[in-house]
């Protein structure tokens, strides 16, 4: 009986991990996300190298008929459609988030780093550098990585 009760959970544990990683993981919810001005505070260098990058103006580039379409998912962070707040769009553009995992938990107290990829791989970069978006030019981690921000 004791056995049960202590097994079972990490036995649906291991199976929710395994789907985790296996299946398309979905986004972590808004409120999990405390957005990139949050973070520019602390990181300032990094901020101002990122806001100069196209990710932080990728949903520039649609239009207003086209972020109605499924494109709005690989040009914001997070949930794959708008979150908006006084008529700004938190989540417009490729943020710190969508490649170092949701922060609000960090942002709010910078000890808690639970949750914060500290240096993303490939597999993050490739759920949009992919065929799927119509203008695929191709995909280079070892090539594309250092022109994300740099890191000193
Ligand atoms: C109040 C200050 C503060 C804020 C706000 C803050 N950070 Fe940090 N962050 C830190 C400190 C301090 C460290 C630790 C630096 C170190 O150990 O070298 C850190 C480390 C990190 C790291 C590296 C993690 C690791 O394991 O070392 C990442 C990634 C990161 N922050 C991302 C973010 C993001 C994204 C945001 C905004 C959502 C954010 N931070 C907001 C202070 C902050
Ligand atoms: C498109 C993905 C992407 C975005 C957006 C992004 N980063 Fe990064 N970040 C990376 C990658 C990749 C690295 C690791 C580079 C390496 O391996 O040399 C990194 C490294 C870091 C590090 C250094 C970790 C360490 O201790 O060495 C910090 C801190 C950090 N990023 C914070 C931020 C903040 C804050 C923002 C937003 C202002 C941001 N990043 C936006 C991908 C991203
Ligand atoms: C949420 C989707 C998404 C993710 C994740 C993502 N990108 Fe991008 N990336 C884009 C979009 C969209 C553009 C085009 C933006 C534009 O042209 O306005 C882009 C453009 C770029 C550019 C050209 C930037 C410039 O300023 O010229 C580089 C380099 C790049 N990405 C590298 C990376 C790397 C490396 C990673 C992972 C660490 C990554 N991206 C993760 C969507 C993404
Ligand atoms: C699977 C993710 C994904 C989807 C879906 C997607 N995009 Fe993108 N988009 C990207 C990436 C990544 C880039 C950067 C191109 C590159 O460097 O490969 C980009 C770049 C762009 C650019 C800049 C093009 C350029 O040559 O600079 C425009 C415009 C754009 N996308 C419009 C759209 C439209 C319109 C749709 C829907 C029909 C869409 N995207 C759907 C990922 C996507």
């Amino acid at each position: 009986m004791r056995i049960t009760t202590i097994a079972t959970p990490v036995v649906l544990a291991i199976a929710l991990f395994t789907t985790f990683v296996t299946a398309q993981a979905p986004s972590p919810p808004a409120a999990a996300y405390s957005w990139a001005d949050s973070c520019r505070s602390c990181h300032q260098s990094i901020y101002n190298a990122w806001a100069k990058t196209k990710h932080a103006t990728a949903l520039d580039r649609l239009s207003g008929g086209d972020q109605e379409k499924e494109c709005i998912g690989c040009h914001v962070t997070g949930p794959k459609s708008r979150v908006s707040e006084g008529g700004k769009v938190l989540n417009r553009g490729v943020q710190c988030e969508q490649c170092h995992g949701a922060a609000a938990a960090h942002a709010a107290d910078p000890t808690v780093k639970t949750g914060l990829i500290k240096l993303p791989g490939s597999a993050g970069c490739e759920q949009c550098h992919n065929d799927k978006g119509p203008h695929f030019k191709g995909f280079w981690f070892d090539a594309m990585k250092s022109l994300v921000h740099k890191t000193t």
